[in-house]
């Protein structure tokens, strides 16, 4: 059976691109798929993190996981520094990754900016370890936004590097799973940047702990512009929004976006519902809809956060079983490098 792999890091203000851009497709892959979920803690620490929230932080991520429907008993659940293939794979894999490769990541210099120099090594690297999540299970699709495509490329260069260099065929190249019409959610305050947890701004973006007051209010502040909202003439031939028109009213077509994917909708349906409507007519019933979704999950995320001893024992047991599949692709590994076990 297809394998299925990925992680969402413990960052704190998990929001609503996490969950449409991520955990909610997560919910339908466990029907037919074997699915591991992880709490990716050492990629959070590349940046500096309190140890109190981390913790938090990590169960927090684990109750987001449960509340939006992914099952212990079907799918695996664990935090990434429990299993210590992950790190282990990951040495292994910084010795085949290449200088330059890391380099061209995008990501590293957005979160770098121009502090490059004070940048800890651990984000460089951290493509290699988000290479080796996913290699130490073999996994061959990778579910995530759209923001997570170069280093799910990386991973692939890397998979194919290590078969090459070493003459095996060990590592499967895993694919990645875009998904749905939220795979970029944007900032509600800036249709051109991406919805973010480090957003300095908490009215940029929708977190799943949010009331239904909370929600509302963000939403009814959520930047737009003065046009009534487009039909479905906007659409191309095949469906699709064509990229200079998304850009040409960002705001409007990332609320439309998330509407349609809260619903469950094609972009199309929406459109055609919405076609010649005000703005604040729209909002009022992206707000209901929002809430309608997001409550019942931050209520319980709120009810688990109260109960720590039963996230952390789905996550220890989770550990447990992830170990149990990692650490025979690792011994595979040290054995195509040539370490030495015993
Ligand atoms: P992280 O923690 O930044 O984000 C978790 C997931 O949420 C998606 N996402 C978004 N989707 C749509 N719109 C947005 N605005 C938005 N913001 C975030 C991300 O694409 C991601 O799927 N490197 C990863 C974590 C990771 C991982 C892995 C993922 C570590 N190892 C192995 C897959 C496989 C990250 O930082 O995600």
């Amino acid at each position: 059976m297809d394998r299925v792999f990925s992680g969402v890091q413990p960052t704190g203000n998990l929001h609503l691109g996490n969950y449409l851009g991520a955990i909610r497709n997560w919910v339908k892959l466990q029907n037919d798929h074997d699915c591991i979920y992880c709490v990716v803690d050492l990629h959070a620490i590349t940046a500096w993190q309190d140890p109190a929230e981390l913790k938090a932080h990590t169960r927090e991520v684990t109750a987001a996981f449960l509340a939006a429907g992914i099952d212990p008993s079907r799918s695996i659940i664990f935090n990434q520094s429990q299993v210590s293939a992950h790190a282990e794979l990951a040495w292994i894999l910084n010795c085949v990754a290449r200088l330059g490769w890391l380099n061209r990541m995008t990501q590293f210099k957005e979160k770098a900016g121009k502090h490059r120099e004070k940048a800890s090594v651990g984000l460089y690297a951290y493509p290699n370890l988000m290479a080796a999540d996913i290699l130490a299970y073999k996994a061959t699709h990778v579910p995530v936004g759209e923001d997570q495509k170069q280093h799910l490329e990386l991973t692939r260069d890397i998979a194919q590097k290590f078969n090459n260099d070493y003459g095996v065929e060990l590592f499967p190249m895993p694919k990645p799973l875009i998904l749905g019409t939220a795979t970029r959610v944007m900032s509600l305050r800036d249709g051109k940047k991406k919805m973010s947890k480090s957003d300095p701004s908490d009215m940029s973006r929708i977190t799943m702990t949010d009331d239904a007051d909370t929600i509302q209010k963000k939403l009814r502040k959520a930047t737009s512009d003065s046009e009534l909202l487009p039909g479905q003439e906007v659409l191309d031939e095949t469906g699709d929004l064509p990229e200079e028109t998304r850009q040409s009213r960002p705001e409007a077509y990332n609320l439309l976006g998330i509407y349609a994917a809260l619903a469950d909708k094609p972009l199309a349906e929406v459109l055609e519902e919405f076609a010649g409507a005000q703005f604040s007519l729209f909002k009022s019933a992206l707000t209901d809809l929002a809430v309608a979704s997001l409550g019942p999950m931050g209520s319980e995320m709120k009810r688990l956060s109260a109960d720590p001893a039963s996230v952390d024992a789905i996550l220890s047991a989770g550990a447990e079983k992830a170990a149990a599949i990692a650490q025979p692709i690792l011994a595979e590994a040290q054995d195509a490098v040539g370490l030495l076990r015993f």
